[in-house]
């Protein structure tokens, strides 16, 4: 769960700071990208260098240390971050941010950021069990802050009580944990997705089709599956396998057989993405036998399928419907035209012409504007961490919208 994740490591002024220096080390091996912000005072238990050689970062201290005259470094960092971790966290610390108090780099950042936060506080028994410190993680946690408890034993104040900061390995274990549930965003939802290109038949032995692969449906399928949806993926004739045995596949052929699948399942489902590759155009005649080459040449007269994106745009209830737009030229402005024209509520643009983004590769890159004309940008990524970007945004527009 942390690999590949943002994690930004808050270091607040305890003896347990030592810690962090393993929590760092375990946290950079375990994939994570991992930046050190320092107080003040934990510099003075452990150097700034010793992280940075660790984090393979630099580490952040002073709020008016801007380093890139492009960024303001304490905002740059809260963006950044997918995960904030104070550890450990002092009872200072831990009452700046429950009063909302900003006088330094971590305070200001915890402030700015918009990442999940987990605190691992460490200090003296009784400081521990003073109300005001109780006080202040109470509110923290009503307002969503995650607590990684101390542990029981020795302290280095020489009292024995609860106050040891938590074991790096069971800090990871317990963020990784409440990634997992906390992550599990499509619980109760029933999701409809569909995948790959479509054939198109001339004759038993001919066909029209497109070059999609079906893999950035088949990762929106999966993702949605690991986010607790219950999905329905259907798929038109692609070469993948589904890993996860409790997805709904249904496979079709043509565009009109996905018209039907998906008509008949959008009426029970809650979120529907289209990311097929629908071909617009059929041959018009369907030979029973195949077609003899003659002299010439040979037409073949070709009528439109029928847009199936669209006709779920007209039919839609309560249906959060999401649709791709995959182009190469003006991607923004067509892909806002079908947002509109199809009714959706959001629509993913990819511009195919660019390496690395569309059909038949492992990666793509996509634009994601919401009816609202909220534009996201997901950079070049797998598809998996695209279709995970993808539900985090619908699951955003989706809880905006409710409130
Ligand atoms: N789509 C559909 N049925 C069709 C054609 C497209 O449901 N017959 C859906 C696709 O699944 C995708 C979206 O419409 O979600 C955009 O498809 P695209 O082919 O990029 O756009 P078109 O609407 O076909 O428009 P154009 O050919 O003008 O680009």
């Amino acid at each position: 769960m942390v690999n590949k994740k943002n994690i930004l490591l808050g270091v607040s002024g305890g003896i347990a700071a030592y810690k962090a220096c393993a929590l760092t080390s375990k946290l950079t091996q375990a994939g994570a990208n991992v930046k050190v912000m320092m107080t003040d005072s934990a510099t003075k238990f452990v150097s700034p260098l010793t992280f940075q050689a660790l984090s393979r970062n630099p580490v952040y201290i002073d709020t008016f240390d801007e380093k890139d005259p492009q960024k303001i470094a304490h905002i740059d960092l809260a963006d950044w971050a997918e995960i904030a971790l104070i550890a450990p966290a002092t009872a200072n610390i831990i009452g700046k941010i429950a009063n909302g108090i900003a006088d330094d780099m971590l305070s200001t950042t915890l402030l700015a950021t918009r990442a999940d936060v987990y605190i691992a506080p460490a200090m003296n028994v009784h400081m521990y069990a003073h109300p005001a410190v109780i006080n202040n993680m109470k509110q923290l946690e009503q307002w969503g802050y995650n607590f990684i408890e101390p542990g029981d034993g020795y302290l280095a104040c020489g009292y024995v009580g609860k106050g040891r900061l938590e074991e790096p390995e069971s800090i990871i274990k317990a963020v990784e944990n409440h990634q997992q549930s906390a992550h599990k965003i499509l619980t109760g939802k029933k999701v409809l997705i569909s995948a790959g290109p479509t054939q198109e038949q001339i004759d038993p032995v001919r066909f029209f089709t497109n070059r999609s692969s079906g893999k950035m449906g088949f990762a929106l399928a999966e993702t949605a599956a690991d986010y607790g949806a219950e999905v329905t993926l259907v798929a038109g004739p692609v070469a993948l396998q589904i890993s996860n045995h409790l997805i709904n596949r249904i496979n079709v052929t043509t565009a009109e057989e996905m018209y039907d699948a998906m008509h008949s399942h959008f009426p029970s489902s809650d979120i529907v993405i289209k990311a097929a590759a629908v071909a617009d155009y059929r041959p018009k005649q369907v030979y029973d036998q195949k077609m003899k080459k003659q002299a010439g040449d040979w037409n073949i007269e070709m009528e439109r399928t029928k847009d199936i994106l669209q006709s779920l745009g007209e039919i839609k209830t309560d249906q959060y419907l999401v649709g791709f737009a995959a182009e190469t030229t003006n991607p923004l402005a067509y892909g806002m035209k079908k947002l509109q024209k199809k009714k959706l509520d959001a629509v993913a643009i990819n511009n195919v012409s660019v390496e690395g983004a569309g059909f038949g590769g492992d990666t793509n890159i996509v634009t994601y504007i919401n009816k609202n004309q909220e534009t996201d940008e997901i950079t070049l990524a797998s598809k998996r961490e695209v279709a995970e970007k993808i539900w985090r945004l619908i699951d955003r527009d989706i809880k905006d919208e409710s409130q």
